[in-house]
Parts: structure tokens; C-alpha cells; sequence
């Protein structure tokens, strides 16, 4: 079983896209495990984005991350880090295939509507970061339908 990190980011919130982001990644048969709408603190995103720092649209990048609410998903299932890669799609939304959520829900390399973490130490120190208090240990019973435990 894996958790990773997903940010619906300030794009995604504002165009009302947070009920169905959400929606596919249930459907899917992942199990949310921690859900919170908040306003990130400059310090939170210096943080979250630090390998970007260097990058020329560092400083536009926090700007727009801070510039409203985000949801922050932490998600379970197995691989779960790359099943939600492949439903998040390609960075630039003109670009990302159709039926991934960038594919189908934007046109945009920065107002991409979503992040989700790129591996599994991304997931682990970007938890940490969203997730401070923990995430939810119970497992819902359906996941038993999901993966197929003899398989
Ligand atoms: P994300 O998955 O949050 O990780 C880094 C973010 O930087 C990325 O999604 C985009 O929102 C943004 N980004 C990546 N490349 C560019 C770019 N060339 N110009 C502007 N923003 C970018």
C-alpha cells in the first residue's frame, strides 16, 4: 500500500473542479485518507516547491499557489504514486492526454488545476509537510474489492 499527496491547486478550487478532481480518484478506487481545504502560508509552499527553486517561474509559481484555497488529498491504494500520476497526466494541459484530469480540464502549463507527488519520497516529505497531524489509519471496506488479493 502506498499514500501520496494531491493539491487541487488555486486554479482547480476557483473553477469549481475540486468535486470532480476528487471524483476520479474515488472511482478509481483509491480511499482518501486526509482531505483539507486551507490557504497556504508562504513558509508551506517555499517548502513544498523547494527543488524548484532555481527554476525562472519560481517566484510566479508561489505567487499563484498562495494566491487562494487549495485542497490537500492524501490518497491510499496500491501504487497508488503512479496510478495517480497517470490519472493527474502531463504537466502542460494543451499537451496532457485526454481522460487524464490536466487533459480533459485545462490548457495551461502553470494553471494545471493539480499537483501529485512524483515518487516515493516526494510522498513521504510532502505528507509530512500537508500532513503534520497524520493520516487516517482505518481502511475502508471496499478497498477489499478493489485489488485482488490472490492476484
Ligand atoms: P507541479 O506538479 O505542481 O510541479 C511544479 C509546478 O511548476 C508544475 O506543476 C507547474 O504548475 C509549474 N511549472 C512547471 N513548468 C512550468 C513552466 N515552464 N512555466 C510555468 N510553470 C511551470
Amino acid at each position: 500500500m502506498e499514500t501520496t499527496l494531491v493539491l487541487v491547486k488555486p486554479d482547480g478550487v476557483q473553477r469549481g473542479r475540486i468535486g470532480s478532481i476528487l471524483a476520479r480518484f474515488e472511482a478509481k478506487g483509491l480511499q482518501l485518507v486526509g482531505l483539507k481545504l486551507l490557504k497556504p502560508e508562504a513558509s508551506l509552499l517555499e517548502a513544498h516547491y523547494a527543488v524548484h527553486a532555481e527554476r525562472p517561474f519560481y517566484g510566479s509559481l508561489l505567487k499563484f499557489m498562495g494566491s487562494g484555497p487549495v485542497v490537500a488529498v492524501a490518497l491510499r491504494g496500491e501504487g497508488a504514486i503512479a496510478v495517480v500520476r497517470n490519472l493527474v497526466g502531463s504537466t502542460n494541459g494543451a499537451e496532457a492526454a485526454p481522460g487524464t484530469i490536466r487533459g480533459d480540464f485545462g490548457m495551461s502549463k502553470s494553471f494545471n488545476l493539480i499537483h501529485a507527488s512524483d515518487g516515493a519520497e516526494t510522498a513521504e516529505s510532502e505528507l509530512a509537510l500537508w500532513f503534520a497531524e497524520g493520516t487516517l489509519d482505518e481502511s475502508l471496506d471496499s478497498l477489499a474489492w478493489v485489488n485482488d488479493p490472490e492476484a
